[in-house]
């Protein structure tokens, strides 16, 4: 388990900058855990303190219950072992092989070479290499060489593996398959994952939970889901906006929706739902418990990993009361819902 307490950052230069600003944070052991921020917001700084790449200004890192802040340099070094890393731009030795680039981390602390043929070798097969070794990384794709950095980060069987911004030079197809290696490696061998991104298509693609940073601080924090379906924070919902379109579809945009009820204008909702529970069985009851008529007009379901979440735009027909009664039953449901506005009753 990593508990970050109230970790704070201040760069002194010619100006002042306080990078972390009191930052509370526990990840659990085999999590594959994001925190999502735009630039400068503190990433790379909270993930270089979670390391000790950077010393905290305050506050203490507790790594599997030992106080990472604590230790003094060596034992620092010690401890790194149990925490690889990778970057977004490789950080390979270009005149390495493939090979030596893995073997690197063993080589510095004098692995025996056998010991060090082995691991290597397992560690290309895990991530596809194998063909490759005597490769330079000149010699290689983006998507490949984030494969060698994997690997290397891998050596030292740590239990942690900090990614920052590991899929932010690569194109979407090879980001997949990074994302995919790096599920399959947390599954496998149970490391526990923290990924750094500014993308929320990363977080939805592999995150279990999420944290938001802006300016240094924790906005909002949850499981991925959650936040998905409920974000709380303005930058949280900024982020589910890149990748979940909430927007009205431009022909009910065009319907003249007003905010208020009126005699010549029915309800329009839009519902929202995850995991399992879906809105046909709300629809019908509508229909059934007020004699009147639900029109659907809209319906978008996507998935998070394996879990669907969606929303479904509806229009409750009937008289004002009708309507009103409809809607007291929908807010009493334990399913979220939002009435976005009246529409003319000709729709
Ligand atoms: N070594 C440093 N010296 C001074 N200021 C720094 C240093 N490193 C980072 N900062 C500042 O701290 C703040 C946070 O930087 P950080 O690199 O953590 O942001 P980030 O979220 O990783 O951004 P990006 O998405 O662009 O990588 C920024 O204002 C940055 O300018
Ligand atoms: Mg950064």
């Amino acid at each position: 388990m990593i508990t970050l307490e109230n970790i704070t950052k201040t760069y002194d230069g010619s100006a002042t900058v306080h990078a972390l600003k009191g930052i509370n944070l526990t990840i659990e052991d085999g999590e594959i855990f994001g925190i999502i921020g735009k630039s400068g917001a503190g990433k790379s700084t909270l993930v270089r303190c979670i390391n000790m790449l950077e010393r905290p200004t305050s506050g203490r890192v507790i790594i599997d219950g030992q106080d990472m802040t604590a230790l003094s340099d060596s034992q620092l070094r010690a401890e790194r072992k149990n925490i690889g890393m990778i970057f977004q731009h490789f950080n390979l030795l270009s005149s390495r092989t493939v090979f030596d680039n893995i073997a690197f981390p063993l080589e510095l602390v004098n692995t025996p070479k056998e010991v060090i043929r082995k691991k290597v070798d397992d560690l290309l097969e895990l991530v596809g290499l194998t063909d490759r070794q005597h490769n330079y990384p000149s010699q290689l794709s983006g998507g490949q060489k984030q494969r060698v950095g994997i690997a290397r980060a891998l050596a030292s069987d740590p239990k942690i593996l900090l990614c920052d911004e590991a899929t932010s030079a690569l194109d979407p197809q090879t980001t997949k398959s990074i994302l995919e290696l790096l599920q399959d490696i947390n599954k496998r061998l149970h490391i526990t994952i923290v990924i750094i991104t500014h993308e929320m298509a990363v977080i939805k693609e592999i995150c279990n939970r999420v944290a938001v940073i802006e300016g240094g601080v924790i906005k909002e924090e949850g499981r991925v889901v959650d936040v998905f379906t409920n974000p709380q924070s303005q930058t949280m919902k900024d982020f589910v906006k890149s990748v979940i379109n909430m927007q009205l579809p431009a022909g009910i945009a065009k319907m003249g929706i007003t905010d208020q009820p009126a005699p010549d204008r029915n309800v329009l909702v839009r519902l929202r739902f995850k995991g399992s529970a879906t809105n046909d069985p709300l629809v019908a009851a509508i229909v059934q418990k007020f004699n009147t008529y639900v029109s659907i007009l809209y319906g978008n379901i996507d998935y998070i990993q394996d879990e669907p979440f969606g929303y479904l735009i509806i229009v409750i027909m009937g008289d004002m009361e009708t309507q009103a009664k409809a809607l007291a039953y929908i807010k009493g449901l334990p399913i979220e819902s939002e009435v976005l506005g009246y529409v003319p009753r000709n729709h």
